[in-house]
C-alpha cells in the first residue's frame, strides 16, 4: 500500500454543477479498478457563492441515473493554500484555469484543463447550470470521457496497478 496518496481535485465555478460531477465520475471510475487506497479526491469552486450548498438537482439527476454517487458533497470554494495541495487540479473552463492561476503559485505542472483528456475535442466544459437536462447530460459525457482518460494517464503516470 502506498503511503503517499495521489490527490486529485476537479473545479468549476460554483462547485454545484460540473466539478461535483468531476468528483463523483472520477472517484466512481477509481473504486472499479479498485484504486481507492492510492487516491484523495475533491471537489471545489473558484467563487463562494454555494458553499456548503448540496450539487445542484440537475447534476444530482445525472447522477443518480448513470450509478453515480455524490453523496457527501458540499460546496467549498478553492483557496490559495489548495494551490500546491493538489497533485491534479482539473479546471472546467479556462476561466475557472485563469482565475486559479491569479491566486498564486502552483506547485509545478498540476494545473490542467478537463478538456485536455477529453479524446474528442478541447475546450469548456459547457456551464449546465440553469438550463435543462440535456444540458446536464452533455456535461455529463464530456466529464465522463476525460476522467477516463485522465484516470488512464495518472495510472501510467504513477505505475499503479491495472
Ligand atoms: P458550476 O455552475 O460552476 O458548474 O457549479 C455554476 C453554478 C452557479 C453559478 C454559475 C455556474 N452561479 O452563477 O451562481
Amino acid at each position: 500500500m502506498k503511503t503517499k496518496k495521489i490527490r486529485v481535485i476537479f473545479v468549476c465555478l460554483g462547485n454545484i454543477c460540473r466539478s461535483p460531477l468531476g468528483e463523483g465520475v472520477f472517484r466512481h471510475l477509481v473504486e472499479e479498478k479498485g484504486l481507492v487506497e492510492y487516491f484523495i479526491i475533491d471537489s471545489a469552486g473558484t467563487a463562494s457563492y454555494h458553499a456548503g450548498e448540496l450539487p445542484d438537482p440537475g447534476s444530482r439527476r445525472i447522477a443518480e441515473k448513470h450509478g453515480i454517487s455524490l453523496n457527501g458533497q458540499y460546496a467549498r470554494q478553492f483557496i490559495a493554500n489548495d494551490l500546491t495541495q493538489w497533485d491534479y487540479i482539473i479546471a472546467m473552463d479556462s476561466t475557472n484555469h485563469s482565475n486559479i492561476r491569479q491566486l498564486g503559485a502552483l506547485s509545478s505542472g498540476n494545473l490542467h484543463l478537463m478538456r485536455e483528456f477529453d479524446p474528442e475535442g478541447l475546450g469548456d466544459v459547457p456551464d449546465p447550470w440553469a438550463r435543462g437536462d440535456e444540458a446536464f447530460l452533455e456535461t455529463y459525457t464530456i466529464i465522463r470521457r476525460s476522467c477516463e482518460k485522465l484516470l488512464e494517464h495518472i495510472i501510467k503516470e504513477h505505475h499503479l496497478p491495472q
